[in-house]
């Protein structure tokens, strides 16, 4: 197909990711629309491992029910930024423009409900039951507060940053499980390096970070000046024996078996929370040490917004994004792709581990 202008969307295997293909859609700037509804353009969207791993566990966490695709195929959830095209609701206007979750699609339907100033839902029959945080989509001032380079800040760092941001807050709620050391695998992931930032502040409290990357990351990790020791994998068993956690990004069963293995009794607690080396996963079975509990940064947005109100729950997390963008000035860029062409070859570079870690994908549609 070609980019001219035609409606397309981009779907993958669900049973080989390596497989992708850019299709026709269904979903054009003539679709009809019944009362309730609007349609939106998708404009531009972030692109990182954490979208990889949606569709890695597409179907065990349900990603692929938010975008339906024909039968094999999976359309994969990613955040950005959409324009209203069509209306047929009396209180959304044809022009305003949206941030949420947006399928990889140059059109998305959308049934609007609780129609608020500031945000709406999608409440279509198939998005029932799926995480509020997904379903619902941000409202954008016509003079945006924020210009084109923090609006791609905040598509490709919001979503990872709101999760490091909650298991810090997590792990303080909880003592850090009696321990004094972090680790964190796939240090160079955003996820980690906005934890491994979090937990730096804490370094009074006498807590320290010990980041696990690739040994190709390792120097740009250490630069950052936010983890106290580094390690490729290689080297796991050399991490400094002391009570520990394990917050795990990479979510390779290899690399779990060896800190829990390393750890032992040592090791207080441990927490899945990503799938960057999405084709190591699997399940372990007999690891020394505590169980590995699943994170899921939605439940907890949930949570944090019923103690705190949504007020304060908004102006906590987007106060820490703000200051980790500054923090992260000096090293972290934006990388655009525009066309159907460079989003199928920027598609596979995030799927092999071959974005540079201090880059952060923008796709343009
Ligand atoms: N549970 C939740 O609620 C939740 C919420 C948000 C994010 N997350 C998870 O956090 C993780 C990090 O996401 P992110 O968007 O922050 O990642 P990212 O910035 O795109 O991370 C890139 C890094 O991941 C590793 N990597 C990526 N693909 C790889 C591959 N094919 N093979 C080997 N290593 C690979 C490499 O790090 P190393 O070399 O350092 O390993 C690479 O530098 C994702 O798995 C995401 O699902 C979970």
């Amino acid at each position: 197909m070609s980019d001219t202008g035609m409606a397309w969307d981009f779907q993958v295997s669900k049973g080989d990711l390596h497989k992708s293909e850019i299709v026709p859609s269904a979903t054009t700037a003539d679709t009809e629309l019944k009362d309730g509804d609007i349609l939106v353009k998708v404009e531009r969207f972030a692109f990182t491992s954490n979208n990889i791993t949606y569709a890695a566990y597409g179907d065990a966490m349900k990603y692929w029910t938010f975008f339906p695709a024909p039968e094999g195929w999976g359309r994969i959830p990613v955040w950005g930024y959409a324009q209203v095209v069509q209306s047929k609701h009396p209180d959304v206007n044809v022009g305003e423009r949206l941030f949420g979750y947006f399928p990889m699609s140059s059109y998305l339907k959308i049934e609007a409900s609780r129609v608020k100033p500031d945000a709406l839902v999608d409440a279509s029959a198939h998005r029932a039951g799926l995480a509020p945080a997904y379903n619902k989509y941000t409202r954008l001032p016509a003079a945006s507060a924020l210009d084109a380079r923090a609006e791609d800040n905040n598509a490709v760092l919001w979503p990872l940053l709101i999760t490091s941001f909650l298991i810090d807050d997590f792990l303080d709620e909880k003592g850090f499980f009696g321990a004094k050391r972090v680790i964190l695998s796939s240090a160079s992931s955003k996820t980690s390096l906005g934890l491994a930032w979090a937990l730096a502040k804490r370094r009074a409290q006498g807590i320290k970070v010990v980041g696990l990357t690739s040994a190709a990351s390792r120097d740009f990790v250490k630069s950052t000046g936010w983890y106290d020791e580094v390690l490729s994998y290689d080297d796991i068993e050399k991490a400094t024996l002391d009570d520990a956690l394990f917050v795990d990004m990479a979510g390779s069963i290899e690399t779990r078996s060896r800190i829990h293995h390393h750890f032992g009794d040592k090791l207080k607690f441990s927490l899945v929370v990503g799938g960057t080396h999405w084709e190591e996963g699997g399940r372990a079975s007999d690891l020394p040490g505590p169980h590995p509990e699943f994170f899921f940064a939605p439940d907890r947005i949930v949570k944090r917004n019923k103690d705190w109100g949504r007020e304060e729950f908004d102006a906590r997390t987007q106060g820490a994004l703000k200051e980790f963008v500054t923090a992260a000035s000096g090293w972290f860029g934006i990388e655009e792709k525009k066309g159907q062409a460079e989003i199928a070859k920027a598609y596979a570079a995030v799927l092999n581990g071959k974005c540079p870690p201090d880059k952060g994908y923008i796709f343009l549609m």
